[in-house]
């Protein structure tokens, strides 16, 4: 999902990540000047170190061809595919996809058929795929590579998409309409086997569940039942309907889904602009979703606890069909990009999260009890009890090569929290998260997207999408990225390799620009690894696959000028963690996002989503939406920025462009993934 043009909640006095990055930015130019020596080299990533020992100078931006054929990990795939501004999806060469489960697609009842025209009733919905495929993953039934369940969050929706053409001149949206849209979000859990052809769902299967922003989850760990989370309709603060925005994931390792709540607060009308806790969450007027005039518990002014009750990772059991989600309240609060969860060197579990919006802040929780493989009773609430951190990223070299970081408990135990009023239990720390990460010291980011984790070196990898609204930003005129229109990716490895680290040393990965615009003298042409041929912007979706490649999706602007002159449609890349290579691997259609990864446990197949094909730059209603583009739309035309899939896939039903899944296998067969 694009980033909705809300107003700036942060307006705490914490150092902006861009503050911090100048410094390593200074260097990179002077780098570029030749003058510096190889400590500040490696500063800015150890495989520039690399590209010098051979003496490929020329390996800065400009020459690509000198970091090409370096990779052994890239070694299965070819050099950069073009970009492109059309409605189809382009692969490299070697490699063919076949697009399944578009949104509207019957899922728990065969004759749920999607209508065209947008007429499908809100029962009907419920039962069909849902709407913008974000986070995913598959989980494989026990010893089987050609089956499984594959978990898919369903983020948000397109009004113009969802609805027939009489909906938007509607003056009041019925109750019926906000179930529709209600009912295309959340997660569908769909039983998969690969065919003859390709993967689909199989016909019926007890496994396929639709849970959606109305099914019940409960509420549970340190804050559930807590006053701040009760309602008229749930005075025990314990079971809240539905989840809701359901953008990234995660996956534990006994075998759940996690799903991650994140602009949750554009759901929610009538917010108090008095209530200081309502401004810093975005709670004010919805971004036009109009579900509070048709159902109360969306109306803050009828029911001011609801919006505390989103916001959350919510935990699933796909394997149970009759589980009930659970939000695990431990995790805290705030816009839930994903969930990467590793182990800490004594097993105790450690989930890494981002809050994206622009200067916010990344968060890792520890489990107070370690992973128990051989108990998975003793596993299944573990996410109910530990202690939440939020990071700092600090500029002091750590003398080998990096920068320290530190995370800050976001508790009572910590001396900052316990002295502040706001905070008289954790449970109001872990409901007013972003609050107590204010005042514990945490570093403003560039709109934390997606965290992966190297399933080797531990090293962790968070994508900083972009921070290109700000104007005035608290950065001083030398830093080159601010406005920071193409985004980066920042990693670092914690003290010891230890997850449940306080102290980590971080780095830059990439630091995406363009090349093409700009001179390489100049920071707004990216880090060296950024080529005329690889060039993207806004990275989001970030994966690892089981060879230690590193999956870079993108969810940025594919206008194709000005500062992304060059970088067509959104797309997916693939890198080379150690070499920092990083190459075009696949293009989107048009006005899409690339999101979600996941692979076949025999690594012949990774999943990826088409979200939002068609949609025009930004949110329909948000402040800046090119008025040809919003008369487009409000005049019911979405296909005429795209018809995706059935433009490239005439087997599915066009009429509307539709969020849909995306499998991609060798030619040959190969396994190149990485099996299980
Ligand atoms: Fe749902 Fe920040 O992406
Ligand atoms: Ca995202
Ligand atoms: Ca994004």
């Amino acid at each position: 999902m694009k980033a909705y043009d809300e107003p700036l909640s942060n307006d705490s006095t914490n150092p902006t990540f861009h503050e911090i990055a100048a410094c390593v930015m200074e260097k990179r130019r002077a780098l570029l000047k030749g003058a510096v020596g190889s400590a500040l080299l490696a500063l800015f990533a150890p495989w520039t170190n690399a590209a010098t020992a051979r003496g490929t100078a020329a390996a800065l931006p400009g020459a690509p061809q000198r970091v090409s054929n370096t990779s052994t990990l890239l070694a299965p795939f070819g050099p950069s595919i073009p970009t492109h501004s059309e409605d189809r999806v382009t692969v490299m060469p070697g490699f063919k996809i076949r697009a399944i489960l578009p949104w509207g697609d019957p899922l728990t009842h065969p004759n749920a058929h999607f209508k065209p025209d947008g007429s499908n009733t809100a029962a009907e919905q419920a039962q069909q795929i849902g709407d913008n495929h974000d986070g995913m993953h598959l989980f494989p039934f026990p010893g089987k590579s050609d089956e499984g369940l594959l978990a898919l969050n369903h983020e948000y929706t397109n009004l113009e998409y969802l609805y027939p053409a009489d909906f938007l001149p509607q003056a009041t949206l019925s109750e019926e309409k906000a179930n529709k849209a209600i009912a295309a979000h959340g997660v569908s859990i769909i039983h998969l086997r690969r065919g003859p052809n390709s993967w689909d769902k199989v016909p019926e299967s007890r496994y396929h569940r639709r849970i959606t922003g109305a099914t019940p989850c409960a509420l549970t760990g340190p804050a559930a039942g807590h006053p701040l989370l009760q309602t008229q309709d749930d005075p025990s603060g314990r079971l809240v309907l539905g989840t809701l925005n359901n953008c990234a994931h995660g996956v534990t390792p006994w075998g759940t889904y996690l799903t991650c709540e994140e602009n949750f607060n554009g759901y929610f009308g009538n917010g108090n602009p008095n209530d200081p806790m309502h401004k810093r969450y975005g709670i004010a007027n919805g971004f036009g979703y109009r579900w509070h005039e048709a159902i109360p518990r969306f109306d803050v002014a009828r029911t001011p606890n609801e919006p505390n009750r989103f916001g959350w990772v919510v935990e699933i059991d796909p394997f149970d069909p009759e589980s009930t989600p659970k939000k695990r309240t431990a995790l805290g609060r705030f816009k839930h990009e994903n969930a990467a969860v590793t182990l800490a060197k004594d097993g105790r579990v450690v989930v890494y999260m981002g809050d994206d919006e622009r200067f916010e802040y990344l968060y890792k929780f520890v489990s107070r009890k370690p992973f128990d493989p051989t108990n998975p009773e003793a596993n299944r609430d573990l996410l109910d009890d530990g202690d939440l951190f939020v990071a700092e990223f600090t500029s002091n070299d750590t003398g080998n090569g990096r920068l320290l970081g530190r995370w800050h408990l976001l508790s009572r135990a910590n001396p900052k929290i316990a002295s502040d009023p706001r905070f008289p239990t954790d449970a109001e720390v872990l409901i007013f998260t972003r609050a107590a990460a204010d005042v514990a010291g945490a570093t403003k980011m560039d709109r934390p997207e997606w965290i992966a984790i190297h399933p080797t070196s531990g090293e962790v990898f968070v994508t900083l999408t972009n921070n290109s609204k700000r104007q005035a930003d608290a950065v001083d005129a030398a830093n080159p990225r601010a406005p920071n229109f193409w985004g980066q990716i920042v990693r670092w490895q914690e003290a010891g390799n230890d997850a449940a680290a306080t102290e980590f040393a971080w780095d830059f990965f990439v630091i995406a620009g363009n090349p093409e615009v700009y001179p390489e003298t100049d920071p707004r042409a990216g880090s060296i690894n950024v080529t005329r041929e690889n060039m993207f912007n806004s990275p989001d979706g970030l994966a690892f696959d089981r060879m230690g490649r590193l999956w870079i999706q993108t969810d940025g602007n594919y206008s194709n000028r000005g500062e992304f002159a060059g970088q067509g449609n959104n797309q997916m890349l693939v890198a080379d963690p150690n070499t920092g290579e990083i190459r075009r691997f696949l293009v989107g259609p048009s006005g899409c996002e690339i999101t979600g990864i996941t692979f076949s446990p025999d690594g012949r197949t990774m999943f990826i989503n088409i979200q939002h094909p068609g949609e025009a730059e930004g949110h329909p209603r948000a402040p800046g939406f090119p008025a040809e583009m919003l008369n487009t739309v409000l005049n019911q035309q979405p296909t005429l920025f795209s018809d995706w899939p059935h433009s490239q896939f005439p087997e599915i039903t066009g009429g509307r462009p539709r969020s849909a899944t995306l499998v991609i296998e060798r030619e040959d067969g190969a396994p190149i993934f990485g099996a299980a």
